[in-house]
Parts: structure tokens; sequence; C-alpha cells
């Protein structure tokens, strides 16, 4: 696999079209407008800027990193001889539908889907295609460039041999492969999730405020950030959908959001993406 098209130039797409370009792939990176493709790039350029500064890269890395990404704004042009795509657009399940039915329709048949969602069925995502043994879930952790870890999820028809190849793959890019089956919120989540709900629920309470639940979190458990950071990192938004689909899918009244996470939500306070969350990003 040579040729990598990338969904999405938002935070997880533009961290993995730039883990992709940096390991030697050709990356199209698609999006639906120039701007979108432009904040991307400049994301990308600045985050490899980082890793020169630190050393872990020169220069010429950075530019040949560069170089091995061509935007696209029209998904046939972009997927067009792609051995993978990568979708990491929005987590809305009929758009991500509506994105592996038109992919489904103009990649090559040797073409392998994978979803970057963090919680919506690959299975579900697989059912819209004429190649679902083909689709596959490729779940990347936030910062892409530096988490280890890639949580890779089987959907029901998902073969063993693209299973391998993308075990495989992922682990050219300098990641660490982790092989689970498709059932709501995966691993990652189904653990981390309720974690953070748990944590809100003990600001909601009363049993403590942001400040030490997050110090208690870090500094006696280890974590590099509290919970409620955390929460902010990722998207209080991304946080609520991810438990509503555990809640429906899983049915066990332990998932349920925290109130406070909804009225967070409602209230535009999505984390540091819309400059206020448990913490104030002003
Ligand atoms: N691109 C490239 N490098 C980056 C980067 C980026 N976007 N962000 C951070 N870095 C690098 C820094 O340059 C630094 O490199 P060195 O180790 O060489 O110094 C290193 O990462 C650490 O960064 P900082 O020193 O700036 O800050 P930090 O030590 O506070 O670490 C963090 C930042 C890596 C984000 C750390 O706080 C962390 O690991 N947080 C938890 C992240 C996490 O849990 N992610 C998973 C979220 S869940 C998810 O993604 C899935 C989902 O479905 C919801």
């Amino acid at each position: 696999m040579e040729n990598i098209a990338v969904i999405g130039s938002g935070t997880m797409g533009n961290g993995i079209a730039h883990v992709f370009a940096q390991n030697g792939f050709k990356v199209s990176l698609i999006d639906i407008s120039e701007a979108a493709l432009e904040k991307g790039m400049a994301t990308i350029a600045k985050n490899l800027d980082r890793q020169v500064k630190k050393e872990k890269i020169d220069e010429a890395k950075k530019t040949e990193t560069l170089n091995n990404i061509t935007t696209f704004t029209s998904v046939k042009e972009g997927a067009k001889g792609a051995d993978l795509v990568v979708e990491a657009a929005t987590e809305n399940t009929d758009l991500k539908l509506k994105i592996f039915k038109e992919l489904d329709e103009v990649c090559d048949e040797k073409t392998i889907l994978a979803s970057n969602t963090s919680s919506i069925s690959i299975t579900k995502i697989a059912s819209v295609t004429n190649r679902p043994e083909k689709v596959i879930g490729m779940h990347f952790m936030n910062p892409v460039p530096v988490m280890k870890l890639v949580e890779i999820i089987r959907g029901y028809s998902t073969s063993d041999e693209v299973t391998e190849r993308i075990m495989e793959m992922s682990k050219k890019l300098g990641k660490i492969p982790e092989e689970v089956n498709d059932y709501p919120g995966f691993i990652a989540n189904r653990i981390l999730m309720p974690m953070i709900n748990e944590a809100i629920f003990s600001l909601f309470e009363g049993v403590a405020g942001v400040k030490e639940i997050d110090s208690v979190m870090k500094l006696g458990m280890a974590h590099p950030m509290g919970p409620l950071q955390l929460a902010d990192f990722i998207g209080l938004d991304v946080c609520l959908s991810i438990l509503n689909v555990l809640h429906d899918g899983l049915g066990d009244p332990k998932y349920r959001p925290c109130p406070l996470l909804i009225n967070m939500v409602q209230a535009g306070k999505l984390g540091a993406k819309s400059g206020e969350g448990f913490y104030d990003y002003g």
C-alpha cells in the first residue's frame, strides 16, 4: 500500500495525514472546502515545526512530509487510485454512511476503506458498501503524531487478511495497533468515557472542584491530564455523543451521561475548541 487518501482535515484528519506522509506514503487529503484544507495544512506545518524544534526531525524531513501531501475538494478525485482510504470526517452516522457509499462507488475494488470513528459501528458503516470484508476501524488517538495506539476495529465481516494488512500498516507508521471487536465504544471509549462521566458526576454532586478532581487523577494515577481537562481537549460534544452510543448500544444505565455534561453542551460550552468548558481558554 503506497497511496493513502484521508477524508477530513480537522484535528484527527490532519494528524493522520501528517503521520502517513512523514512515514513516506503519498497522501491525498480531502475536505469540502479549500479553507478547511488550508487550515489543516497549516496545522500540519505547525506540528512539524514543533518536531523540528525538538530535533525529532530536520527541515528536509519537514519539506518531504509536506510534499507527500496533495489536497482535494472532491472525494472522487482524491480517492482515485488509493490503496487505503482513512475517513476522519465529523462524528455523524448519516454523514459517514454517505461518505462510505460514495467511496464504495468511486474506489477500485481492491481499496481498503477504514474509518477513524470513535464509536460508530464499523459493521453498520460496512453495510452500505459492497465490500464489507474490506471495511475496518482505524481509531487513532489525539494528538495523532504523539499517541502510540491505533485501535483496530474488526467489523462483523472484516476479513482476516484486511485486518492483518492494517495491523502491519499501523506498525509502519511507528504505532502500536491493538485489535478489538465491533461493540459500542470499542475498548478505548468504553473504558475512558465512563471515567470522564464519573468525574463530571463528582463535580455535579459537589464532591470536589475541577482543580481537585483533575489533580487527584494526575498526581494520584499518573494520568498526563485530569479527566475534566481531557474532556475539554476531546470536546464535550464528542464525549456526550460517545456516551449516548454506549448508553443506547449497551442499554445499561451506568452509561447515562451526567446532566451537567448535557447542559454544558446545550450551552455551547464544548471545551478548548469553543473557548470554554471546565476550564477557560479565553
Ligand atoms: N503534534 C506533534 N507533536 C506534538 C503535538 C502535536 N499535535 N502535541 C504535542 N506534541 C509533542 C510535544 O512537542 C512534546 O514533544 P517532546 O516529548 O519531544 O517534548 C510532547 O508531545 C508533549 O507535549 P507538551 O510538552 O507540549 O505537553 P504535555 O507534556 O502536556 O503533553 C499531551 C501533551 C501529549 C497532549 C499530553 O497531555 C497527553 O498525553 N494528554 C492525554 C492525551 C490523551 O489521552 N489522548 C487521547 C484522547 S481520546 C482520543 O483521542 C480518542 C477518542 O475517541 C475520544
